[in-house]
């Protein structure tokens, strides 16, 4: 609910359990007052201290400066006073760099604003508020816009801005969001990584200064990723404050907080200002992306709980987002570039008499990639692997009654292709100096529309000519000698554009969007596909840190994970069979390897895994994850960290049915069996399950407050996973033998 105070000219969004409380002060400053638990409307503006000297904004002009850099702004500008971080930042035609955005008028209206050729949130129960501000000396304007959907703790920001002078301006700074909260007493967790270990967690107390995450690489990257929280000190994983921010957009980034002289913190998120650029000529509109701030009072789960939900119901488009998703193989660990139409079928053939229902073909089936040195941009199969073109292995495959997934890497193009020799300069680079290769390979200009098309029109060919019900979406490489500062966030634009098309002329082909592992993990890329890989590291114990950081901010049923062989051939390791299905069950679910290697004890727990799940995928889907465990144990923090284990649970909306997986990380000798108290079950509710051979019935409240016993695993990566199912009696505290 929105509301606003007219005598305190204060603007006031709802949520269930949170308020997030702006206003007008004078000079038409738009000031932020308040972010935290529900509170009833009423006049918080004595809060902006705009009568305590020296900050009346009006009266002392004298001290103007020193109001300026300690007013809460909810988009500061630079120039004027405020030194700390901006929000926004332009430069004239004739050179004018300063800039005073005033307010002019707002609106309060159901529905939203739509940022163009940006994912967004979208659907029923939204209101938002525009506040519409000028500069006094270009003309431009900037409107903020604040969207609440009905049952969510969250508030969408965005910012549009529109040339509303006679001057031609260029944009050089426009962030998504700014908080200025009037408050230090905060740690920051942040995700960090590189490729094949993306998603660590970190979290740190607030120091004063620039704490900064970002990526100039063209995409949202494996290093950092476009979300953070600040925590209060004693939150943990089910108790506490937590406000997060989360940017929808996958380019380049900035996330920021910033603890000032005054103790006070600025927290900001958007696209990365550092080489950012964007003409606007006389009348017309730039679009920032959406962020959304989240606020919970149960923790780190409360904050995840509610991304997940709100991605789910408000972002995700694809028909997928509530349907089963196959159960997959892919061929890529199995066979890399060595393959053939008969290699092909003959792990088709034992994948399908297993139950598995999509093989997908990974990369090398196109032009003559025999490796990762040439192809990229000649999509047609390589008549060598594939005679015939992919026509007989897709009969092969669907005679099995299997479905067909393919790979493609649309945005690159290798200097030996047919495309690069017709057209080198569709590559990005400098014009005058050299392109720098990674992986062999350069980035499509995809700010281009012929270039998009170029690429568009054979996919188009192969969509139409083959049975294709999956796509996979890789990229592979960064950007770099980009030719001109607007090219960043064009390019990203591009991408999007495709991926559009893709999704329209093909709504029902199931995407799953890639980026060398999980470079472009991003809640940009869910509005296109509801599935993302995660990371290329397919190792049960790597994934457990991984998805844990992963589901921070990104639904489950989004995490890409499958099972592959041991030694695992990122690290090495070896785990269980089962440890790896249990894991990989934490998202859409699928194989990796080449079924005909693995033994016959590791073959036949397949046709099992895949009952179960299709058992549970409607919880990973749509059930409220609990993180019981902590992997990055003991340097974590979630409420369960004293031992080296990890633990999850998801739990049905209506709390009839929950999914409980345990994994022992390493073993120790002569433990005892360890307790674990379940989350987020119905206290009232009896719920059957079996553990170690035997079945009980117990109620939520005995499962939460006095656990179940997990025994002392022998060995290490070991895991159980429990299915608890309502039985519709009152619980009793006893073994069902
Ligand atoms: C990177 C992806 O993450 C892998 O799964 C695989 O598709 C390779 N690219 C293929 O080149």
């Amino acid at each position: 609910m929105i509301t606003y105070l007219e005598e305190a000219r204060q603007f006031q969004l709802d949520t269930p359990h949170a308020s997030y409380v702006a206003a007008l002060a004078d000079d038409g400053f738009l000031c932020h007052v308040y972010w935290g638990k529900r509170i009833a409307p009423q006049d918080m503006t004595a809060l902006l201290r705009l009568q305590e000297p020296p900050f009346v904004p009006t009266e002392n002009e004298r001290e103007r400066a020193s109001f300026m850099d300690c007013a809460p702004f909810e988009y500061p500008v630079s120039g004027t006073g405020d030194y700390r971080e901006a929000a926004f930042g332009m430069e004239t035609a004739s050179g004018v760099r300063v800039c005073a955005l005033r307010y002019v008028s707002h609106r309060i209206f159901r529905g939203k604003h739509a940022p163009a050729g940006l994912p967004h949130t979208w659907g029923e129960g939204a209101e938002t508020l525009a506040v519409t501000m000028q500069d006094k000396y270009s003309g431009l304007r900037v409107t903020l816009y604040y969207t609440v959907f009905e049952g969510l703790d969250a508030v969408i920001r965005s910012a549009s801005c529109e040339n509303a002078g006679t001057e031609p301006i260029t944009l050089t700074r426009v962030l998504s969001a700014s908080v200025d909260l009037d408050d230090d007493r905060f740690e920051m967790l942040t995700l960090y990584g590189s490729w094949a270990r993306e998603r660590q967690v970190q979290r740190r107390p607030l120091m004063h200064g620039k704490q900064r995450l970002d990526s100039l690489r063209g995409e949202s990257s494996h290093q950092y990723s476009p979300f953070f929280a600040l925590l209060r000190p004693q939150t943990t994983e089910e108790s506490g404050q937590a406000f997060g921010f989360s940017l929808i957009y996958s380019g380049n980034f900035m996330l920021q907080a910033e603890l000032t002289q005054f103790c006070q913190t600025r927290a900001q998120i958007g696209i990365q200002p550092e080489d950012f650029a964007w003409e606007l000529p006389p009348g017309a509109v730039f679009d920032a992306p959406e962020t959304a701030l989240v606020y919970s009072e149960t923790g780190l789960g409360g904050m995840s709980r509610t991304y997940h939900q709100l991605w789910m119901t408000h972002l995700i488009r694809s028909p997928w987002r509530d349907r089963d998703r196959p159960v997959l193989i892919n061929n890529w660990e199995a066979t890399y570039f060595d393959f053939d139409l008969e290699k092909l079928k003959a792990i088709a053939d034992e994948a399908a008499a297993l139950g598995i229902g999509l093989f997908v073909l990974d990369d090398g089936w196109f032009g003559h990639r025999d490796s990762d040195n040439c192809s990229l941009g000649d999509w047609t199969p390589d008549p060598r692997k594939l005679p015939g073109g992919l026509k007989p292995l897709t009969d092969h495959i669907t005679a099995k009654g299997m479905k067909f997934g393919l790979w493609f890497e649309p945005e690159m193009i290798s200097p030996d292709s047919d495309l690069f020799r017709a057209h080198p300069d569709y590559a990005i680079g400098t014009p005058g100096t050299d392109r720098t290769q990674s992986r062999a390979q350069y980035v499509l200009d995809y700010s281009r529309e012929e270039v998009r098309e170029a690429v568009w029109a054979q996919m188009k060919r192969i969509l139409d000519s083959a049975p294709v019900s999956y796509i996979k979406w890789d990229m592979n490489r960064q950007l770099t000698e980009v030719p001109r500062r607007t090219l960043w966030h064009g390019y990203v634009l591009g991408v999007y554009a495709l991926m559009e098309r893709l999704v329209t002329e093909y709504p029902d082909i199931l995407l799953e969007s890639c980026s060398g592992g999980g470079a472009r993990f991003d809640p940009g890329l869910l509005y296109y596909s509801p599935q993302i890989w995660a990371s290329d590291d397919t190792d049960a114990k790597e994934r457990l840190r991984i998805q844990y950081g992963a589901s921070l901010f990104m639904p489950p049923s989004a995490i890409g994970a499958h099972v592959s062989v041991c030694p695992n051939h990122a690290t090495g390791r070896n785990t269980p069979f089962e440890t790896r299905a249990h894991v990989a069950m934490n998202g859409t679910f699928g194989y990796e390897l080449d079924v005909r290697q693995l033994s016959d004890e590791e073959k036949a727990q397949i046709p099992a895994q895949i009952a179960r799940y299709k058992e549970i995928a409607h919880l990973v889907r749509s059930g409220r994850l609990y993180r019981l465990g902590d992997p990055f144990a003991p340097s974590g923090f979630a409420a369960q960290s004293f031992a080296d284990f990890d633990a999850w649970m998801y739990v049905s909306p209506d709390g009839r049915e929950a999914l409980f997986t345990f994994v022992q990380i390493t073993a120790e000798p002569n433990m005892k069996s360890r307790r674990v108290t379940l989350a987020g079950l119905d206290p009232e509710t009896a719920y059957r399950y079996t553990l170690c051979g035997k079945e009980y019935v117990h109620t939520g409240a005995y499962l939460m407050q006095c656990g179940v016993l997990i025994p002392n695993l022998w060995g290490d990566m070991k895991s159980v996973q429990i299915l608890l199912k309502a039985t519709g009696e009152k619980g009793e505290m006893r073994s069902a033998e």
